[in-house]
């Protein structure tokens, strides 16, 4: 399939989705975002795929939502095609992970897209910010809701309020990206984990997804009976005795999927 706004490589159980807009710093617009879905969902549909890694260019993972489409529209445009909620919601739906490997900058619905993923690695020249308040608007697509997940009530309502970027050290040490990489190292350090997590049974990354999102919906009671019976159920699988096994005998492990 071939794309405007995306270049994407599929090597090695690993879908690499690059988004290409250079002249707009990737801005987000609704054909970038429906050309994404198309993708991520190629990709989930794909059996060779295993895992996903979503990235931009050195200079802009993306500068946002893009503000020339959006400049001119009226309230009933925006809620009656509930702006980028649909376009969104293919990444939320993806069963198998996706790594973000953001360099440059990742600004309001780039921040947003990024943090959509399962983890993030981050470049070391990487910049987040949640800057609408600039625009005399607010975030649209979760900024409010995760980045305070992530990096707690004060530094995610200082970072909306004042429109201030955040840069790779910070958004490492306040929990928003899991590590910080030299930029020049950015996407082989990506696609490694990426493979590292396509040598998996893909069952199990599925399985260890659902956990963690829980996390964030169930009381601990029930997201720890959750996580225990998933545990027990994964006994029921071909993965779980080659796995084990393969420990006890001193070999690599050859997952299935099973
Ligand atoms: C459209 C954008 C853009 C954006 C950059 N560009 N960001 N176009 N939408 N969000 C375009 C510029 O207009 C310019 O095009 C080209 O990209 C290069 O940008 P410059 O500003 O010249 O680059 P630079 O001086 O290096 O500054 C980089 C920057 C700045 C700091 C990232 O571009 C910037 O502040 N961008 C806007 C960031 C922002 O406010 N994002 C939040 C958007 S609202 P031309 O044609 O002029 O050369 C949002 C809401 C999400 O994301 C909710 C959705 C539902």
């Amino acid at each position: 399939m071939a794309y405007e706004t995306l270049i994407v490589e599929t090597e090695d159980h690993v879908a690499l989705i690059k988004l290409n807009r250079p002249e707009a710093l990737n801005a987000l617009n609704s054909q970038l975002l429906g050309e994404l879905a198309e993708a991520l969902k190629a990709a989930e549909e794909n059996e060779k795929v295993r895992c996903v890694v979503i990235t931009g260019s050195e200079k802009a993972f993306a500068a946002g939502a893009d503000i020339k489409e959006m400049a001119d529209k009226s309230f009933v445009d925006m809620f009656m095609s509930d702006f980028f909620g649909t376009e969104t919601e293919q990444l939320l739906k993806m069963r198998k992970p996706v790594i973000a490997a953001v360099a440059g900058y990742a600004l309001g619905g780039g921040c947003e897209l990024a943090m959509m993923c399962d983890f993030i690695i981050a470049a070391d020249n990487a910049k987040f910010g949640q800057p609408e308040i600039n625009l005399g608007v607010v975030a649209g697509i979760g900024g409010t809701q995760r980045l305070t997940r992530f990096v707690g009530k004060s530094k995610s309502m200082e970072m909306h309020l004042t429109g201030r970027f955040m840069d790779a050290d910070e958004a490492e040490r306040s929990g928003l990206v899991s590590r910080v990489v030299p930029a020049k190292k950015l996407m082989d350090e990506a696609m490694a984990a990426a493979q590292k997590i396509a040598e998996k049974s893909l069952l199990t990354t599925m399985a260890v997804k659902e956990a963690v999102n829980r996390s964030y919906e169930m009381t601990l009671r029930e997201g720890l009976l959750f996580e225990r019976r998933l545990f027990h159920s994964l006994f029921a699988t071909e993965d779980q005795s080659e796995g084990m096994n393969a420990f006890l005998e001193k070999r690599e492990a050859q997952f299935r999927g099973k």
